[in-house]
């Protein structure tokens, strides 16, 4: 028996990994956190699977539902939205589960911010421009920030910055940033990435809080940096005709000349 912790990807039933769906399709448990991940990924759940919504369970609870299915000798498929290895919760369920001697295996998922970002058809380091993205969140009512960690301190790296769970905080994050990034700097609101009813509000920092519409709430991604709406970018040395690179010796004298994997 394992428990399959699965990034459930940003909303919409196909974007799961190939091996995150073929878990959820043949284990007879599913845990679900409902929050966040829509009915319709739950399509791919086992024909009869008991399957769970553990948004109103606490942490006691859902361990007592894996020990339940452990006992049984019951996969269990553990869903949470987008990737794992941010805000899922994840750490202190594997830390539980090491207590407890039940095995688990982790899958990766498509994270919200990088769903956000197909959504806007925005690459978010552009040559010039930003060369790193910070994912982060603003301080909520069950997590506090550690210390350093501040909104300014990211701002004033000029990175494009991914804010998540911070929607209800819109005013002060543009207050924070505006110093650092100037009040003309793009800002885009993804709501529900990659849901039917995904939602896009582009604006700058000094215009965003009056072009939010009602409605938009809890699912929501804040994209702060002047990547986000860049277009006087330089082009990567990358493709350049005249970049001497391993695929692509530009001489005989190139320390890759000669060289070759066999597939370029
Ligand atoms: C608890 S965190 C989960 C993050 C998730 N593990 C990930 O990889 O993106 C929830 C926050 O992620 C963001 N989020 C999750 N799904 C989203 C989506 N489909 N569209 C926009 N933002 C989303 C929102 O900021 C939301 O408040």
């Amino acid at each position: 028996m394992t428990v399959h912790f699965i990034g459930a990807g940003p909303g919409a039933a196909d974007l799961l990994t190939l091996r995150g769906r073929d878990l959820i399709a043949r284990c007879p448990v599913c845990l679900y956190a409902g929050s966040l991940v829509p009915e319709a990924v739950l399509a791919h759940c086992l024909d009869g699977a008991r399957i769970v919504n553990t948004a109103s369970m606490d942490l006691d609870a859902i361990m007592a539902d894996i020990a339940a299915a452990h006992a049984a000798g019951q996969d269990v498929a553990r869903l949470h939205s987008g990737d794992l290895s941010v805000w899922s919760a994840m750490g202190e369920q594997l830390r539980r589960l090491d207590a407890m001697g039940i095995p688990y295996s982790v899958t990766p998922g498509v994270p919200s911010f990088a769903a956000a970002a197909a959504a806007l058809g925005a690459e978010l380091t552009l040559p010039g421009v930003a060369q790193s993205v910070i994912l982060t969140r603003t301080q909520g009512r069950a997590s506090s920030m550690p210390a350093g960690e501040t909104l300014a301190a990211f701002g004033a790296t000029g990175a494009t910055l991914a804010i998540h769970l911070s929607i209800q905080n819109l005013d002060r994050v543009v207050a924070e940033l505006t110093p650092h990034y100037g009040a003309d700097c793009p800002v885009a609101v993804v709501w529900r990435a990659s849901w039917p009813d995904e939602r896009i509000v582009r604006a700058t920092l000094a215009s965003i809080a009056d072009e939010m519409p009602e409605g938009i709430s809890r699912t929501a991604l804040i994209l702060v940096g002047p990547a986000i709406a860049a277009t006087g970018f330089a082009e990567s040395r990358l493709y350049a005709p005249d970049y001497d690179r391993r695929y692509r010796p530009q001489s005989a004298d190139s320390p890759w000349a000669g060289w070759s994997d066999g597939d370029d």
